[in-house]
């Protein structure tokens, strides 16, 4: 069970520890949680300002549950904001009307209405996240999600002694929604963040940060699960303790081979289970969390730091520095991928799909497209299939599901209009994408190998894609462009790693398969925000299957109108 060491929320902690208590007995149960969004002031790096939490909390409550309960969360949105709430990482079988991405699933819940999001946590256990999915709000409205195996199952691993939830963020001075505007309206990318932040804290590197260092208390020879969330909205971080070597054992909530590591790598929407052992000479040691970036992007390349702390050291002591792969340290990137592997254990087994029905081939590209009331002229876009995605007026799911014409078309194209050197010398002329609210086609139970090819539109980049509804298998990845006739030779259909979030190196391609056995309409998309603003993302929307549990459930009664 989850104890937490120092934990900023000692009260909640506790009542969450009399909740669990209660449903310790039972089977499945019904877990129930009211979250009120609520603007609350805050104050980081000497600089107070309001924020939209959920229950005031940043980063908000952690949500307990158990492999196989079904969830209720009453959203109450008090704040001036429209808002909608993404499980990210649940699969949500047959029920997309909880997934909560606005205007794909849902319409967003208005100023002063509430939603329940009603869903079952089936075959699914390990740590996943929640967080706001409109507009750049999930830079404070998100937090962890625990999900605990069924009862009398064990870890696949030596049960911890203790776990503790850590959930990276990003913050800024200034009003992120400020931000937001001020970027779409110059056409440009807006003002990085200013700091990181650990459980919300930036640690001791920043000024006015003395309250605002988390730490978490250990006892020596003890073994501490840590559940490490990446909430940053636009950068994947490398995450290290000085002295202590973790184990990684599971990512989005899926069992790995277990492998020791110094640092982990985290893309936004990604999270990772390690264990630690307090093995080392009791002190204090840093943990830290700071950007990988090996393109030519301006990012804020800060260290955030929280304290490891063996008990009854005293907090005058200095704690150890940690010790960070480079900024640009690719070749540690592809060797800690590499090392990513399911479990594949005949009890969690890795079920890859070996015959593919639908090969699909999405470039990944900047564009820039005329906008005469921006600064240059030109506003920066982002395009899969040379498509920028526009956002509908009412939920996706809705107009699929009703038949709703005019809302989207199904024509999202399998390839890109015409191939070229995706990764050669940078491509600075033709950027212009074309616009569309268009998704694709998948039949129901096929399998799909889906291919994401990073290019060179005016720069190479790393982009960590997120695809709602499902888990998929990592079958492949390489530097420079894929070849059909090559590449496939080398997949691993053994035991990739299965997850829902996943990076596409910079200049490379990453392969993915699934079985599109969840019938609804599954967003996928960037999860750097900046790029998903600009137009990274498209839908899938997977047809009903033949059987009566194979179709898409009625929408509930409380779904927000628009
Ligand atoms: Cu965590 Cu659609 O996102």
């Amino acid at each position: 069970m989850s104890v937490h060491g120092k934990s900023s929320f000692p009260r909640i902690t506790l009542l969450l520890f009399g909740f669990l208590a209660c449903f310790a007995a039972s089977e499945a149960a019904t877990k129930k949680y009211q979250f009120d969004i609520q603007v609350k002031n805050v104050s980081r790096l000497c600089h107070a300002k309001a924020i939209v939490t959920v229950n005031g909390m940043y980063p908000g409550p952690t949500v307990y549950v158990r492999e196989g309960d079904r969830v209720l969360i009453n959203v109450t949105n008090h704040a001036q904001y429209n808002m909608s709430i993404h499980w990210h990482g649940l699969k949500q079988y047959r029920n997309g009307w909880a997934d909560g991405p606005a205007y794909i699933t849902q319409c967003p819940i208005q100023t002063g209405n509430s939603y329940t999001y009603d869903f079952n946590v089936t075959g699914q256990r390990g740590t996943l996240w929640w967080h706001a999915h409109i507009l750049w709000l999930r830079a404070t409205v998100h937090g962890a999600i625990v999900v605990m195996p069924a009862q009398g199952t064990p870890f696949p691993f030596p049960q911890p002694y203790r776990e503790q939830t850590i959930v990276l963020g990003e913050w800024w001075n200034a009003d992120v929604e400020e931000i937001e505007k001020r970027g779409n309206q110059l056409g440009l990318p807006p003002n990085m963040s200013d700091a990181h932040t650990i459980n919300g804290k930036p640690g001791p590197l920043f000024p006015c940060s003395e309250k605002h260092t988390f730490a978490m208390e250990v006892e020596p020879g003890k073994t501490y699960l840590l559940r490490i969330v990446n909430a940053a909205l636009n950068d994947e971080l490398f995450f290290a303790i000085a002295g202590h070597n973790m184990t990684v054992v599971e990512v989005d909530a899926v069992y790995t081979k277990p492998f020791a590591t110094e640092s982990i790598l985290v893309a936004p929407g990604q999270t990772t289970n390690v264990l630690v052992q307090a093995n080392r000479v009791p002190g204090r040691y840093f943990m830290a969390a700071r950007p990988f970036i090996d393109a030519p992007v301006p990012v804020d390349n800060k260290t955030a730091t929280a304290i490891l702390q063996y008990i009854g050291i005293p907090n005058t002591v200095m704690p150890a520095l940690a010790q960070l792969p480079a900024p640009n340290d690719t070749a540690f990137v592809l060797s800690y991928n590499q090392k990513l592997r399911s479990l594949n254990s005949p009890q969690f087994p890795a079920n890859v799909p070996l015959n593919v029905d639908r090969n699909l081939f999405y470039t990944i590209g900047l564009g820039m497209n005329p906008c005469p009331t921006c600064v240059n002229g030109t506003r920066v876009l982002a395009s899969l299939n040379n498509i920028s995605f526009v956002m509908p007026q009412v939920g996706l799911l809705q107009a699929h599901y009703f038949g709703t014409k005019g809302v989207f078309t199904a024509d999202f194209p399998d390839k890109p209009p015409t191939p070229f050197n995706y990764t050669g010398a940078p491509l600075t002329a033709n950027l212009k994408t074309s616009q569309g609210t268009r998704v694709s086609k998948i039949a129901f139970n096929s399998t799909v190998e889906l291919v994401l090819q990073d290019t060179n539109l005016l720069t190479v980049e790393s982009h960590p894609f997120h695809l709602h509804g499902y888990n998929f298998f990592v079958v492949g990845t390489g530097v420079g462009n894929f070849h059909p006739a090559k590449d496939p030779a080398n997949y691993n259909l053994v035991d990739p790693v299965e997850r829902n979030t996943v990076g596409v190196p910079t200049g490379g391609w990453t392969a993915i398969r699934f079985r599109a056995d969840n019938p609804g309409v599954w967003f996928m998309h960037c999860h750097l925000e900046l790029h998903t603003g600009w137009g990274l993302k498209m839908a899938f929307v997977v047809e009903d299957g033949p059987g009566p549990d194979q179709t898409i459930l009625p929408p509930p009664a409380d779904l927000p109108p628009c």
